[in-house]
């Protein structure tokens, strides 16, 4: 049922377009944006362009001709590099029906959503999450159970009592798990996973897993003995689980943020309801991105492994620096490329990102833009030049010791 409209002269509105919450990260990023010449940590991206070997495989295709409607499930090319990238990685083998690329990391979630969800369902979310998660869910039709997750010794975790009891629900058909993750670093170990598998096979749940930064794990939070090193996976439970989706993106890994360009792992079986689902949406994603893909799949692994390297220095740098604060409560992340971090005594944090703009051209996303038990903090993208965030955590150092 519609209930409003913004204005006077249009139609009204959809309950469900009107669900659409405004973001708070491009909230303070059109603030920061407005003033210029700000350090834009704010956004789960870094500074280097795709590198060049990547797009000189989209321009060669367009010069090709290969502009014509394609595959509905992705080029069969992509499918396999797709499949032998995942191998690399978990050393398990896979047939590349099990892969779809779809028009980002963000549409393989809503994709996901659509196959797990119908309107009035529900979806546990552990919190705080990256703010798409639930507002797709919501423009979805489902009812979102956010689920605090615990800050102990400075460490997130799951409360997986307080998951049981929202999985009790007949209306919750999913949950989402996105390690390692964003905004908070945490990376579920095997046991956990395995918990959570547990947990939804006793309930019938789907899992939405989100491994998208996966190869961004420090320390010893990463799987012992991997080759090349990542995080846990719900693979190492069950590698072929019947209720797993995988959703994830070229975004992240290969600098490809801006080309929208992503995949879905699912069972084999989900294959002809996933080909309707972007035939209805995208119907298909253009095919000299597919082959840009491709070549950043089969050749990119040296241009990962630096973006691995620089988020390691600056991940240890931060630590470091931010450390002997007493004004602030930080804990080096087990992975993805962010600092969580809390200024005592700041309570909004909306505002306070905002000063950072103002007085020190810093741009950090608030905590409130990341849901329940998210509030208090502030999170720094650290994929990024070392020397630039060096010069940053610097900055905020000199604000944080004359600001108190
Ligand atoms: C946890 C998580 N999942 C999915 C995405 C989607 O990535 P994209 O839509 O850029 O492919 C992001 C992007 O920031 C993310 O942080």
């Amino acid at each position: 049922m519609s209930t409003s409209s913004p204005t006077s002269s249009t139609p009204t509105l959809s309950d469900i377009a009107l669900r659409a919450p405004e973001s708070g990260i491009v909230d303070i990023m059109n603030y920061g944006r407005r003033k210029g010449g700000v350090m834009p940590l704010w956004a789960g991206e870094g500074d280097l362009p795709t590198p060049a070997f990547i797009g000189k495989a989209a321009t060669q295709s367009l010069a090709e001709g290969e502009t014509f409607y394609t595959w509905q499930r992705g080029l069969p090319e992509l499918r396999e590099a797709l499949a032998a990238y995942t191998q690399r990685l978990t050393g398990q083998a896979l047939e590349s029906e099990r892969f779809f690329v779809t028009g980002s990391g963000m549409q393989s979630i809503q994709i996901a959503l659509q196959i797990a969800l119908d309107p009035g369902d529900a979806i546990i979310v552990p919190s705080p999450a990256w703010p798409n998660i639930v507002a797709a869910s919501g423009l979805r039709g489902a009812d979102v159970l956010e689920i605090a997750m615990p800050f102990v010794d400075g460490r997130f975790t799951l409360d997986m009592g307080a998951i049981e009891e929202a999985a009790k629900d007949e209306k919750t058909k999913a949950i989402f798990i996105n390690s390692p993750s964003n905004p908070t670093g945490w990376v579920a170990d095997l046991e956990t996973l395995k918990a959570v598998h547990d947990l939804a096979e006793r309930h019938d749940l789907w899992i939405i897993a989100d491994e998208i930064y996966a190869r961004f794990v420090f320390g010893e939070a990463g799987l012992q003995g991997s080759n090349p090193k990542r995080a846990p996976s719900f693979k190492d439970v069950d590698p072929l689980s019947s209720r797993v989706i995988y959703v994830n993106t070229m975004s992240k890994n290969w600098a490809m943020t801006g080309w929208r360009i992503g995949w879905i792992e699912a069972p084999v079986e989900l294959g002809q309801v996933i080909e309707n689902l972007i035939q209805y949406s995208t119907s298909g994603v253009a095919a000299f991105m597919q082959r840009a893909a491709v070549v950043a799949l089969n050749e990119g692994d040296a241009f990962v492994d630096e973006q691995i390297a620089r988020a390691t220095t600056n991940r240890d740098l931060l630590a470091e620096t931010f450390a002997p604060l007493n004004r602030l409560q930080v804990s080096a992340p087990d992975g993805a490329f962010y600092l969580f971090f809390k200024v005592l005594g700041e309570t909004d944090t909306r505002q306070l990102a905002r000063t950072l703009v103002d007085e020190i051209d810093v741009g950090l996303a608030p905590g409130t833009a990341f849901g329940p038990g998210g509030e208090a903090f502030l999170r720094m993208c650290f994929a990024r030049d070392p020397e630039q965030i060096a010069e940053v955590a610097e900055r905020i150092a000199r604000w944080i010791s004359i600001s108190a």
